[in-house]
């Protein structure tokens, strides 16, 4: 048994969604929010662009609605559009307020010292980004990280991994409830169980199942893999977003050049120099993301080019410095002078659409257990999250999911003792070879097979070798001691399994799911929702409930 004090909420993941969470509790509270490696490791780090809401005298919140419902291509909830919008000005106040510093538009800024700079981005039909030049994750996460360091009522715990949620499961008496989790200590090497009233799951996205991605090491899905054995229902998984313009340099590793030079005026170009969006869309390089990765898929696969061109060389060099710094300085690292050449780039994965089902407080399926950020199916994005939305979901997720649980808590006992975890029948590994060769051979059939363009036989073919690896881990995790390398591909199979399932189901093209044996658009838009066979229906009941969740 353990004998841990339990939380009053613990909170999985130290990004933009966790960071909200934890510092919109009351302080009354208890509350640990855990990071797999260092505090600041997760995608909110290296955003660039910046968060879509509507700030500008001529932008509106039904106009921020239209685009956002446009760009997921008539899947997505209205309802969970509208209160995402309605709520992103009070969402940005909050920010300010906790000391963030977003850059200012320079013609106004001595009449209007609170006036913003607003870029623009792909399917917005108004300029509503506001950032801090082109590296507004870290002004985000340095200012969130910093004020939850002063809170007497957070403890931050590194290195820590989470394995399982910890479930009570009665499904006579329709109970599933969250009772804390197994997390691996790193520094201890240890599996500790921590009780915890509540449960937060903010532990980002999972692109690291494609071969090429624009996320870091983190992003392993581990969110979705828990709660999907916890028995949540999880949805559109198949809408993996591909960001159309990643840095395409041998020595660049994954880095993103923002969707931001493309609002800005930069030109997407044939590797001889021609323009070729007008050919795509109509919105040329300004239109949804799906639409530019593809035309940059196919035109990458016609002319058998290995990247094509993003130029924004025609603007005053002045400009590019002063609104890009990061991608400037990183590309003039690599020899590249942006303010006189056109970058190289080419598609990489970038976000997950699909998620943990919740409502809109972040109430999972599971009772007392949350789930909020890119790790979340709230409905807000549909078949593709328009860009920047995506830190503002964090942010009002993050917020109604604090409101919620204030709410709840006089009501919610704490959970019993938990059962310590059992390593009696393992030993350690003598062959780790069998993890980093099941973990590559992974992420390259994901990308061969699972990517922006698919057919029904190659995921099959996706489908079989899942399963094997599968059954393989399966194994590997009963007979030998867990490493976090371990965690992470039990997580990212687990999740590419649900891609899959989801990507088979669905018998049309729509969004970022676009196959050659299905290319036209169903006549009814429906959500793919996979259902765990520990899945409790209505299994939380508390009359506060706002339950938007039906299968
Ligand atoms: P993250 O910020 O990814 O944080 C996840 C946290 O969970 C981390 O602390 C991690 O350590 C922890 N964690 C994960 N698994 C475990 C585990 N098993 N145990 C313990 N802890 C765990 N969106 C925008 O809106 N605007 C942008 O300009 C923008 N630019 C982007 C640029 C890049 C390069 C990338 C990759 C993404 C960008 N996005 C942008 C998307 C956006 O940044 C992410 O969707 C968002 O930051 C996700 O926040 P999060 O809090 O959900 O997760
Ligand atoms: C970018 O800056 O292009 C990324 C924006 C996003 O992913 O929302």
């Amino acid at each position: 048994m353990s004998n841990h004090p339990p939380y009053d909420v613990v909170i999985i993941g130290s990004g933009a969604a966790g960071l909200t969470v934890a510092l919109n509790l009351p302080a009354t509270l208890s509350v640990a929010v855990l990071s797999k490696t260092v505090i600041k490791s997760g995608s909110t780090l290296w955003a660039q662009g910046g968060i879509a809401a509507v700030l500008g005298d001529d932008d509106s919140v039904e106009s921020h609605v239209k685009d956002t419902l446009v760009a997921g291509a008539d899947l997505c909830h209205e309802d969970a559009v509208r209160f995402t919008v309605e709520h992103s000005k009070e969402a940005i106040d909050w920010l300010i307020s906790q000391g963030v510093s977003f850059d200012l538009d320079d013609s106004v800024s001595e009449t209007d010292p609170r006036r913003y700079h607003l870029t623009r981005e792909g399917g917005h039909s108004h300029r509503r980004i506001i950032h801090a030049a082109d590296a507004t994750g870290q002004a985000v996460l340095g200012s969130l990280v910093d004020q939850a360091r002063a809170r007497a009522n957070l403890t931050l715990l590194e290195d820590r991994v989470a394995v399982d949620l910890i479930t009570r499961q009665a499904p006579s008496a329709n109970e599933n409830r969250c009772l804390g989790l197994y997390v691996f200590n790193e520094v201890t090497g240890q599996v500790e169980a921590l009780r915890a009233r509540f449960t937060v799951l903010a532990t980002g996205g999972a692109s690291k199942v494609y071969l090429y991605t624009s996320n870091p090491d983190i992003a392993t899905g581990d969110g979705i893999a828990m709660a999907w054995r916890a028995g949540c229902r999880i949805a559109n998984m198949e809408f993996n977003q591909f960001h159309p313009t990643c840095l395409y340099h041998p020595q660049a590793g994954s880095f993103l050049i923002t969707e931001a030079v493309r609002g800005e005026g930069g030109l997407l170009k044939l590797p001889n120099g021609e323009r070729f969006m007008h050919l795509f869309d109509p919105r040329e390089e300004l239109a949804p993301r799906d639409i530019v990765a593809r035309a940059i898929d196919h035109e990458m696969k016609r002319l058998g080019a290995d990247h094509l061109l993003l130029d924004i060389s025609h603007r005053d060099p002045e400009f590019i410095r002063q609104h890009f710094p990061t991608i400037y300085e990183r590309c003039l690292g690599l020899g590249l002078d942006i303010t006189r050449e056109p970058i190289p780039v080419v598609p990489a994965a970038h976000y997950t659409c699909g998620g943990v089902m919740t409502d809109l407080n972040g109430r999972t399926d599971v009772e007392c257990l949350y789930a909020v950020g890119e790790t979340a199916f709230t409905g807000l994005h549909g078949a593709n999250r328009m860009a920047s939305n995506s830190l503002l979901e964090c942010l009002v997720f993050g917020r109604a999911c604090a409101e919620d649980i204030a709410q709840l808590s006089p009501v919610i006992e704490e959970p019993p003792q938990l059962r310590a975890w059992d390593e009696s029948q393992v030993t350690d590994s003598d062959e780790d070879v069998v993890i980093s060769h099941n973990w590559n051979e992974l992420r390259h059939f994901m990308w061969d097979y699972v990517g922006i363009v698919r057919t029904d036989k190659r995921l099959q073919r996706a489908r079989n070798r899942v399963e094997l690896l599968q059954q393989e881990i399966r194994d590997y995790y009963s007979n030998y001691r867990i490493t976090p390398d371990l965690l992470e591909l039990r997580n990212l199979v687990d999740v590419a399994d649900l891609i899959v399932r989801s990507a088979l189901m669905r018998k049309e093209s729509r969004g970022l799911h676009f196959t050659l044996d299905y290319p036209d658009l169903a006549k009814q838009p429906t959500d793919s929702i996979v259902i765990p066979t520990r899945y409790v229906p209505e299994a939380w009941k508390h009359p506060s409930h706002t339950g938007k969740i039906v299968p």
